[in-house]
């Protein structure tokens, strides 16, 4: 028997007794909550698809840490692309109670399941290694555990350079449950030489070519019974990808010079920056080959998309940097500048800058703007527009080329701004207001307005459907 938290949108109220009966025999004990309280896997079960099932995603969206499974009373209400707009508004699965031959089993192994990945999320094997609580970095770190440690399958691992695709694939193998699993062996694309690519892939015979004195492990010896890492895979050549079709999928191959088949076990993890579907579409990268290696794709979200994780970062940074020294404290303006920097090299880039500043402060106080690297430090500070960037121009530039007008790019503009504050603010109206200069009523009537209108457009298309 376990508890998960449940929030009920009822209007019947006829089906939730025998649904809450049927949980408590399958195991779950459902407990109602405030907002305050929801926290890791639960259920948002509704009757209808309105204003209130609407007002219900929008509070539990500004819960990261929940993971909402959302149950219909009713299938008849998920018809068309509704399941679709569900998740798009923040739900992991949803599915319809009069539609399952054992609804209330299927949710008990959906939130069992859920639940184990959020322990292993909070295990230290995975906080010591990888810092970040916002919502883009969880959903990631959730389908990053579901596939190491309750599958087998290949994982390729997509992002821009400096986002953790190394620091990852060392944690799949980390969390990877084979019993006696062997190494995890790296092996770098850019480093292969056409020349010697069946070498160094499979290994070779003794004499096989000239200067091959002695026999020698390829990666795909080395990594039998654990891991291989084909790290920067969007470098290697189509004939290095072909040479490699087989081992992928059969699991065996032949030394070079030799003429036995020998049979390896491993987990297949790959990285890169490259956009592989672009590649495969134009013909850089080979189709077979792609789809070989990419049983779960997993996109690791740039630090812009996850600001909510930068202070974080910087504070596990500043605690490896200085072991069993007192944890370092940064004065308002150093924070300011750090969240609103920019970072082209993601959290790498981050880990430099702090690196830098760490290196030039003295002491155990506060870390003040003298720290800053005078080569970091914001250029026209004054100037009221310091903070506007590239990607901000294009954002625009995309939204003029769209047809979207002034009205509309204003509002989104407030929008983000008013979303960003609340979630940096963990949900705080008060010191969200006070970051965005605004009164809270003025908050709270611009989030009503924001609500009722996100409303009109759930409740038409709902109807439409
Ligand atoms: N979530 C995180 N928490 C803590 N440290 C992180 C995190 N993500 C990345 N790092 C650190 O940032 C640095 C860059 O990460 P990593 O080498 O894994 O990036 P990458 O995606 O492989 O980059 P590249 O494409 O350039 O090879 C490393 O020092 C790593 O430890
Ligand atoms: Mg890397």
């Amino acid at each position: 028997m376990f508890e998960a938290w449940i929030r009920l949108v009822e209007r019947s109220g006829s089906t939730f007794p025998a649904m809450m009966k049927a949980l408590q025999e399958a195991g779950v004990k459902v407990k109602p909550v405030r907002r305050e309280e929801v926290s890791g896997p639960g259920l948002l079960v509704f009757d209808e698809m309105g204003p209130a099932t609407l007002e219900a995603l929008n509070e539990l969206r500004l819960c990261p840490e929940a993971r909402v499974l959302g149950v219909a009373t009713s299938g008849a209400m998920l018809g068309n692309d509704a399941c679709w707009r569900l998740l798009d508004a923040g739900l992991s699965d949803v599915l319809a109670w009069d539609r399952c031959i054992s609804p209330a089993a299927e949710i008990a192994a959906r939130l069992e399941r859920w639940r184990a990945v959020d322990r292993l999320i909070a295990s230290p094997q995975v906080q010591d290694r990888l810092v970040g609580r916002s919502a883009a970095w969880l959903g990631l770190l959730r389908q990053i555990i579901e596939a190491a440690a309750f599958t087998d399958s290949s994982v390729l691992l997509l992002g821009e350079s400096g986002t953790g695709k190394e620091e990852v694939a060392h944690l799949i193998h980390a969390l990877d449950p084979r019993p006696d699993k062997g190494e995890l062996v790296t092996l770098d694309c850019t480093t292969v030489v056409p020349e010697l690519s069946g070498s160094e892939f499979f290994g070779h015979e003794r004499g096989a070519f000239t200067g091959a004195t002695t026999s020698r492990d390829g990666a795909f010896a080395l990594a039998d019974g654990g891991t291989l890492f084909l790290d920067e895979v969007g470098e290697l050549p189509p004939k290095m990808q072909a040479q490699l079709l087989r081992v992928v999928q059969e699991h065996t191959y032949k030394r070079v010079g030799g003429n036995t088949w020998q049979q390896t076990r491993f987990r297949l993890i790959c990285a890169t920056n490259r956009d592989l579907s672009k590649e495969v579409e134009q013909g850089g990268f080979r189709r077979d080959f792609f789809h070989r290696i990419s049983s779960w794709i997993c996109h690791l979200p740039p630090l812009r998309e996850r600001t909510e994780d930068l202070l974080p970062l910087v504070h596990h940074f500043l605690r490896k940097m200085r072991p069993g020294r007192p944890p370092l404290e940064l004065e308002e303006p150093v924070r300011e500048y750090l969240l609103t920097r920019d970072y082209p090299g993601n959290v790498r880039d981050l880990r430099q800058l702090v690196s830098r500043i760490c290196k030039s402060h003295v002491g155990d106080g506060p870390i003040t703007v003298g720290d800053i690297p005078p080569d970091e430090r914001p250029a026209g500070a004054a100037s009221a527009r310091w903070w506007q960037d590239t990607s901000f121009t294009q954002s625009i530039r995309r939204a003029l080329r769209g047809g979207v007008g002034l009205k509309d790019i204003g509002r989104i503009a407030s929008e983000t701004a008013i979303r960003l504050a609340l979630a940096e603010e963990q949900g705080n109206l008060q010191r969200a207001a006070r970051r965005l200069g605004v009164t809270d009523r003025a908050l709270q009537l611009r989030k009503a307005q924001w609500g009722a209108q996100a409303a009109g457009v759930f409740l038409e298309e709902g109807q439409r459907a």
